[in-house]
């Protein structure tokens, strides 16, 4: 289908690359958000802060598929990493989101989203393959060899700064037979809308950090110096595997 592909990142400085690269360039105001219409590498894009937590990711998913009639939608940010495999550095693209802060107990099962009959939101199949080759094509880009995993990621509106909040959303996620790689404030509620709407969806998050006690230091380290360099090359390698728009 044609139509642009928006790029969601969480943070200024996860998007400043991005538009530093886009071609024609437009700025266009809505609910309160700054969009920037263009295209990189010949492919049509709106950049867009998603904002922090999951409302406001929500808004923003929603106002670039009804304002901007986006045809799929890739996020590129950055997560805590929880899998004990998953170092700073890493990548990790979403197979699915888990909302890890969702409990309607005892109406609905724990972390089923009411009414969805179900708990988990898988991203495109399609589109996350490809957003994989890009990220594999990009290894390295930050100057040393990271990993890159592919499962399950968590989003809640909470930022995690403790080795025990880490184990006990691990822990309550696992009773639930679900095996955790990450942690972010964002991706489910962009799932759930683009699920919504029949939008395709792919997300990748960089480890900035281990979600323990060093991570709001090791967060803003990362933003600041790292996050950039990852969004612009996993971006740019994607956009040629992406249908003409
Ligand atoms: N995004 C990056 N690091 C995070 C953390 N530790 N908790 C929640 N969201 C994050």
């Amino acid at each position: 289908m044609s139509g642009p592909t928006a790029i969601l990142s969480a943070l200024a400085p996860e998007q400043q690359g991005l538009i530093e690269q886009l071609e024609g360039p437009q700025q266009v105001q809505r609910a309160g958000r700054t969009f920037w219409q263009g295209r990189l590498r010949g492919h049509p894009v709106v950049l867009a802060l998603s904002r922090i937590g999951k409302v406001a990711a929500a808004t923003t998913t929603t106002a670039l598929i009804e304002a901007f009639g986006v045809q799929r939608v890739v996020f590129t940010g950055v997560a805590g990493g929880l899998g004990p495999a998953v170092q700073i550095g890493d990548l990790v693209v979403a197979d699915a989101f888990v909302q890890h802060d969702m409990d309607a107990s005892p109406l609905f099962p724990r972390f089923e989203v009411p009414l969805y009959d179900q708990h988990r939101f898988p991203c495109d199949a399609a589109l996350t393959q490809q957003l994989a080759q890009a990220c594999q094509a990009s290894l390295g880009a930050a100057g040393r060899t990271p990993r890159l995993h592919q499962g399950l990621i968590l989003s809640g509106d909470q930022f995690v700064s403790t080795t025990q909040e880490a184990t006990r959303i691990q822990s309550a996620v696992r009773g639930a037979g679900l095996e955790p790689l990450a942690v972010e404030m964002e991706g489910a509620a962009v799932a759930q809308v683009c699920h919504d709407y029949g939008i395709a969806f792919a997300a990748v998050r960089t480890i900035s950090d281990r979600a323990d006690e060093a991570s709001a230091q090791d967060f803003q380290h990362f933003v600041t110096h790292v996050a950039s360099h990852y969004a612009r090359a996993v971006v740019g390698a994607l956009m040629p595997l992406l249908p003409a728009g």
